[in-house]
């Protein structure tokens, strides 16, 4: 057992607070700060933009955007009317309530106006990693029936425009474009658009953003969240965040995922806080002069950048005055202690852990600032929420017994469905009243979790989730292909990396040209994170005699393991 704490520290939500909250705490107590208590309607961006633009608080920074190209700022006023801008131009292309509008752009102001003001005038936003490919962009684009599609010039070539009928309007943000019908400039709309806007009032459990994830079997799942989530959002800002007026805060994720929304977007500005993102891909030197540029106070980042900036050094963090940091946090993929570590020792600061998922739509376990921490731990469940271990059969275990992650059914921010496919919703709810998180872990006699892995077979590769179905599907529709098994292999940084056992077909030999031609093909067609890093040929697959591919098999391969029960394997 591990028994190494770090101590609490005091926070504005104080261990009294805590106990009291844990005992007492209901999310309507949240409710009546907003203003659906008054109407019965909401929008989410009312509450996160308007409402402080229309406040003391307007000239209060509400975002610092920095890029290796642009610097710039805008005061929640001025938010306010750059989202009522990108309103109105989504008003323009016939965007109506529930239309899914799609955001596929690098970071970048403009990303920030147009997803907030879609869900301004009732659409429900998709976001987009950049990185994705025509086939990934394709899938998601199609099972939403997208309307709407945000993008620029460099990323519009990898839309399969002619495959995506239900698609009325590319706008393009960027360079000067020549319009037709379909492709229209960002640039001129929106410098039409007034900066007035009727905002769209909404019903609380109304759709507001789809993010697709990867499970182990099918396709990626659109995972539908609903207005009503703020109150958790906000909430768990406040928590755990430990967010307050003064603060400067910085959320490292890209909106893509759903920590770059939810604690990116939405955590933050309901709480009327300054907002700093950085556009542009990972470099320590401009993360840590993003730190010292903005003097920023909270930081929320992930296991992979922390082992990252680890190995690098700590001679690079003393270049750097970091002395504005208050309080990290960490979030997507176990936190080693040894990081937590490394935290006390360059920043004197503790790294908090936290674990949710995009199903969750907001944080449910966690470590506070009030709580001692025990470093590879999670922490507890926030006030508000019922976590435990429950066996197969949907029993409830005591402590240091190892099972399912589940949670009680009844949080605000809980996923509504998933796009197209009750079926799937439903495989998440396979014990009366529980979700199922598909992580296995143990709660510790004191009530801390701590995440074991997957029971799925899905690959957390620096916390971006990737279904190996997805990747085997992709596999053998190249030409040498003739079966594929996809696994995550542990990885000191990454967390886990993505191997691929194939198949050739007949007539083709395994060379390393054909390794990186499957690698590219891979890169082209899903993701940069979804590549096999490593590939092993194998004359043949283990196979249940239903055709499976037995990863589990592959597993106890790759890693020396007795395969176990082999009795559904083919001959
Ligand atoms: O396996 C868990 C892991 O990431 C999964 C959720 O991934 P995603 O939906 O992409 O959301 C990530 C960010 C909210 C979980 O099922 N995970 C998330 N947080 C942690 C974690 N694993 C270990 N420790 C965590 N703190």
């Amino acid at each position: 057992m591990n028994m190494e704490f770090i101590p609490a520290l005091r926070g504005s939500f104080n261990l009294n607070d805590y106990e009291n909250a844990v005992e007492h705490f209901d999310w309507s107590e949240v409710e009546a700060k907003f203003s659906w208590f008054k109407t019965g309607k909401i929008n989410i961006v009312h509450e996160a933009i308007d409402r402080h633009a229309l406040s003391t608080k307007k000239d209060k920074v509400a975002l610092y955007y920095k890029d290796e190209y642009r610097k710039e700022q805008f005061t929640f006023k001025e938010m306010m009317e750059m989202t009522n801008k990108a309103g109105n131009m989504f008003k323009k292309f016939n965007v109506l309530k529930g239309d899914r509008v799609f955001i596929y752009t690098p970071r970048s102001p403009e990303m920030y106006f147009c997803l907030l003001g879609a869900i301004k005038v009732g659409a429900i936003v998709g976001p987009l990693f950049e990185a994705f490919m025509d086939a990934a962009v394709y899938d998601r684009l199609n099972d939403s029936e997208a309307k709407i599609l945000v993008t620029t010039p460099e990323l519009v070539s990898r839309v399969p425009l002619e495959k995506l009928p239900k698609l009325e309007k590319i706008v393009l943000v960027g360079d000067e474009i020549e319009e037709t019908d379909q492709i229209v400039s960002f640039n001129k709309h929106f410098e039409e658009a007034s900066d007035e806007l009727e905002i769209e009032w909404m019903d609380r459990e109304d759709g507001m953003l789809l993010h697709y994830t990867s499970g182990s079997t099918g396709k990626p799942k659109g995972v539908l969240h609903v207005h009503n989530a703020m109150i958790q959002q906000y909430q768990t800002a406040q928590w755990v965040l430990d967010l307050n007026e003064d603060d400067i805060y910085w959320c490292t994720a890209d909106p893509g995922w759903v920590t770059g929304t939810v604690y990116g977007v939405f955590g933050p500005w309901l709480n009327g806080v300054t907002n700093v993102v950085r556009g542009g891909r990972f470099n320590p030197n401009d993360w840590y002069q993003t730190i010292e540029d903005y003097s920023v106070t909270v930081w929320y980042s992930a296991p992979t950048a922390f082992r990252m900036l680890m190995g690098i050094g700590e001679e690079l963090t003393q270049k750097f005055n970091l002395k504005s940091l208050r309080h990290i946090l960490s979030v997507g993929e176990p936190l080693n202690p040894e990081v937590v570590r490394w935290g006390l020792r360059v920043f004197n600061l503790r790294i908090h852990d936290t674990w949710w998922m995009t199903e969750t739509g907001a944080m449910m376990v966690c470590n506070y600032p009030c709580l001692n921490i025990k470093p590879g731990s999670m922490g507890k469940p926030i006030p508000g929420i019922e976590a435990a271990i429950i066996d197969d059969n949907g029993n409830v275990l005591p402590p240091n017994r190892m099972g399912n992650l589940a949670l009680k059914m009844g949080w605000p921010s809980m996923m509504r469905s998933i796009w197209n496919n009750p079926n799937k919703y439903k495989e998440y709810f396979t014990h009366n009243g529980w979700y199922i998180s598909g992580d296995s872990a143990y709660m510790d006699e004191d009530g801390y979790f701590w995440f074991q892995g997957r029971i799925d077979d899905v690959i957390n590769t620096s916390g971006e989730r990737v279904g190996p179905f997805e990747v085997e599907s992709k596999l053998v529709e190249h030409p040498a292909i003739a079966e594929a098994g996809v696994i995550g292999i542990p990885d000191p940084v990454q967390g886990m990396r993505i191997k691929a056992f194939i198949s050739l077909r007949e007539g083709y030999t395994p060379t390393s040209d054909l390794e990186e031609e499957i690698r590219l093909f891979v890169k082209e067609e899903l993701s940069a994170h979804a590549v096999p890093k490593k590939i092993e040929f194998k004359e043949k697959l283990p196979k249940t005699r239903s055709g499976k591919i037995m990863r589990r098999v592959l597993k106890a391969w790759e890693l020396d393991l007795p395969t176990g029960d082999l009795s559904t394997m083919e001959d």
